[in-house]
C-alpha cells in the first residue's frame, strides 16, 4: 500500500468511526430497553435471580452482536424491532457465557464491565443460575411470535442459536480453552483456529446469519455474509487476546494479563503480538472484501469489521 492508499484508508476509518459510534450507542440503548421489558423484578423470592440477570445484562458490553444482527437485517429491509429482539437473544447467550466464564471454576475473574462479576456481587449459586436463566431467556425470545410472525423463521433462528451456543459452538470452544492449560496439551495453528472459531466466532457468525434469516434470505444467498462473519469472528478473538497482553484494564473494564498467567493458548502465544495483529488486520481486509457486491448499505458492517481489530475495549 502506498502513502495515498493509507490516507484514503484512514479517511474512510474516520468517517465510518462516527457511524459506528452512533450505531453502537443506539443499539446499546435499545438492547437495554429490550432486557428491561423482558426482566421485570417480581415481588417474590425469585427476585434475586432476576436482579442478578439485570445486573449482568443491562448497561454493560459493547453490543457488537446485536449491532451485527441489526446491520445485516437492515440490508434486507427487516423491521428493526424484530432485529433488536434477535440481537437481545444473542446478547443473552453472550452475557450468560461471560457470567460462567468469570466463575472461579473457569477464568476466576472479579471484574467485568468495570464492576464486580456476578458471583462477587451476589454469590456463585446465583451466578450459575443467572447464566442458566439468561440462556433459557434467549430461546424464549426467539420462540415468541412477537419476534417473527413466521414459524419457519422462528425455528431457523432457534436452531442457529442452539448450534452456535452448544457443543459445536461456544461451549465446545470453551472446553478447548479450559483444557489448554493441562500438561501435555499443545495446540497447533489449526487447533487454535478451531478453538477461537468455536468459543467466539460461532456466536458472531450466528449474529450475521440470524440477520439474514430474518430477511428470509435462502442459505445460498448467505455465502458472502458467512465468509464475512467467519473472518471477523476470528479477528475478534485475536483482538481480545491482543488486548489481554497490551490493553488498558481501566478501559477494558476487566482484568488483563490473565491469559499467560492461566496458561491459555492463543494466536498471540503461538505467533507473537506483531504477527497476531497482522493476521487480525488481514482477516478484516478479507472480511470487507466479501462485502464488495454491497453498496453503502453495508457500510456499518464494514465499519464494525474495522472496529473489531482497532478497539481498545
Ligand atoms: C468478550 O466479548 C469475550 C469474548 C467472547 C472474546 P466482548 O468483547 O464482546 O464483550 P462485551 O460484551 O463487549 O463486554
Ligand atoms: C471468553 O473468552 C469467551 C466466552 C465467554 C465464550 P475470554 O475468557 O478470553 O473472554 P474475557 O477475556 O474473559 O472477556
Ligand atoms: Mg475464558
Ligand atoms: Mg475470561
Ligand atoms: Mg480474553
Amino acid at each position: 500500500m502506498g502513502p495515498t492508499d493509507m490516507s484514503d484508508g484512514s479517511n474512510v476509518v474516520g468517517i465510518k468511526g462516527d457511524i459506528l459510534k452512533d450505531g453502537l450507542k443506539r443499539v446499546q440503548r435499545e438492547v437495554d430497553s429490550v432486557f428491561d421489558a423482558f426482566l421485570p423484578i417480581p415481588n417474590d423470592t425469585s427476585a434475586r435471580l432476576i436482579e442478578a440477570m439485570r445486573y449482568a445484562a443491562i448497561g454493560g458490553g459493547k453490543r457488537v452482536r446485536p449491532l451485527l444482527v441489526v446491520s445485516t437485517a437492515e440490508l434486507f429491509g427487516v423491521d428493526r424491532t424484530a432485529a433488536l429482539r434477535v440481537g437481545a437473544a444473542l446478547e443473552a447467550i453472550h452475557v450468560y457465557s461471560l457470567i460462567h466464564d468469570d466463575l472461579p471454576c473457569m477464568d476466576d475473574d472479579d471484574l467485568r464491565h468495570g464492576k464486580p462479576t456476578v458471583h462477587k456481587a451476589y454469590n456463585e449459586a446465583t451466578a450459575v443460575l443467572a447464566g442458566d436463566a439468561l440462556h433459557a431467556l434467549a430461546f424464549e425470545i426467539l420462540a415468541d411470535s412477537g419476534t417473527s410472525a413466521d414459524p419457519f423463521v422462528r425455528s431457523e433462528l432457534i436452531a442457529t442459536l442452539g448450534m452456535a451456543s452448544g457443543m459445536n459452538g461456544m461451549a465446545g470452544g470453551q472446553i478447548m480453552d479450559m483444557i489448554a492449560d493441562e500438561e501435555g496439551v499443545e495446540y497447533d495453528l489449526h487447533a487454535i483456529t478451531r478453538l477461537q472459531q468455536l468459543k467466539t466466532g460461532a456466536l458472531l457468525s450466528a449474529s450475521v446469519e440470524m440477520g439474514a434469516i430474518l430477511g428470509k434470505i435462502p442459505p445460498e444467498g448467505r455465502a458472502h455474509l458467512r465468509a464475512y462473519s467467519r473472518d471477523i469472528g476470528l479477528a475478534f478473538q485475536i483482538a481480545d487476546d491482543l488486548l489481554d497482553v497490551e490493553g488498558d484494564a481501566a478501559l477494558a473494564g476487566k482484568a488483563l494479563r490473565k491469559d499467560s498467567e492461566q496458561g491459555k493458548q492463543t494466536f498471540v502465544t503461538l505467533m507473537g503480538v506483531d504477527k497476531a495483529r497482522e493476521q487480525a488486520r488481514a482477516l478484516v481486509d478479507q472480511a470487507i472484501a466479501h462485502l464488495a457486491n454491497h453498496g453503502a448499505e453495508a457500510d456499518m458492517l464494514r465499519a464494525l469489521a474495522r472496529f473489531i481489530v482497532e478497539r481498545d475495549r
